[in-house]
């Protein structure tokens, strides 16, 4: 079982040929409200990719919770540690171009309110073989849960902001794209990032959109998976998809190259497809494209 602690927020996307600069105002192409925020995608992504997976977080008692609770358990995704709160859900403000890269705003709300781990919380997350977080939950809840999960556990260290140490000292793996490398590391190149994540945590690896992804740990493995060349026409969650695909195949005991081929290829298929959650594909689609 893979454990998630994290953020669900609702997703309010407007497409548009291209993203209106400051002061301008565009006509879109469309508008959709799709289930999303970095922690239940990753859990939707596990559980699609075929691990049993449980989410602890929050949802507000406005009309999107009982929609993000709905997406995660159409997916198989355990809520027993789901908390309704009073106001709002978490609201991601997305916008999406005709190239299919994206720029987001995201309003914590209900996730806001999510300042600790509860002993529950903590049997659930103990029970797992890994503990997937990011950084949309408040920084010291993160923190404890990292320190007090007893599992390994896969670090998303996004959106970017400052890391603490005792957070870097609970982390087995980070999985950050190369502008987060860049933000925690100072080094542009992903090869000097990698090295220098690798000062901060056992394992690394650095998802680089269309160049794939780089990995590295302490023990001296260093690995560069290609992408699998697609027409993408929504990026939003490719790199939580690439994290739910990764943990299921490393909880499967597959060597470490296999189970990046097989996240890149997850994130591949996502990118295809419009949306967070809605684009994630399931095993079988996995499977057969590897093949
Ligand atoms: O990583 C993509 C996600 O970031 C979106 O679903 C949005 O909710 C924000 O959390």
């Amino acid at each position: 079982m893979i454990s998630v602690f994290g953020s669900a927020n609702m997703d309010l996307v407007a497409y548009t040929a291209k993203a209106p600069k400051r002061g301008e105002t565009v006509t879109g192409r469309a508008f959709s409200t799709i289930p999303g925020g970095k922690g239940a995608n990753q859990a939707i992504a596990a559980a699609r990719a075929g691990a049993d997976v449980s989410f602890v977080g929050a949802v507000g008692d406005d009309a999107f919770g009982p929609v993000m609770r709905a997406s995660l358990e159409s997916a198989g995704v355990d809520v027993t540690r789901l908390r309704v709160v009073p106001g709002s859900s978490g609201v991601a403000h997305i916008v999406v171009d005709d190239e299919g890269g994206n720029s987001i705003i995201v309003i914590p709300g209900a996730n806001g309110t999510v300042t600790g781990v509860s002993e529950d919380d903590l049997a659930v997350i103990r029970r797992s073989g890994a503990l997937l977080l990011q950084l949309e939950l408040p920084m010291e809840a993160v923190v404890e849960a990292a320190c007090q999960a007893k599992v390994p556990v896969i670090l998303t260290p996004a959106p970017a902001q400052k890391l603490p140490r005792e957070l870097l000292a609970a982390v087995d793996l980070i999985v950050p794209n190369e502008h987060e490398a860049e933000a925690i590391t100072g080094h542009a190149d992903p090869g000097e990032a990698l090295d220098a994540l690798l000062d901060l945590v056992p394992e690394a690896v650095i998802t680089l959109g269309g160049e794939g992804a780089l990995y590295g740990s302490r023990s001296g493995e260093r690995l560069r998976v290609p992408a699998v060349p697609v027409k993408a026409v929504d990026t939003t969650a490719a790199g939580d998809t690439f994290v739910g695909a990764l943990a299921v195949a490393r909880a499967e005991g597959r060597p470490q190259e296999e189970a990046l081929r097989f996240a890149a290829m997850a994130a591949a298929l996502s990118v295809q497809r419009k949306g967070a959650s809605t684009s994630m594909p399931g095993r079988t689609e996995i499977d057969k494209a590897l093949r």
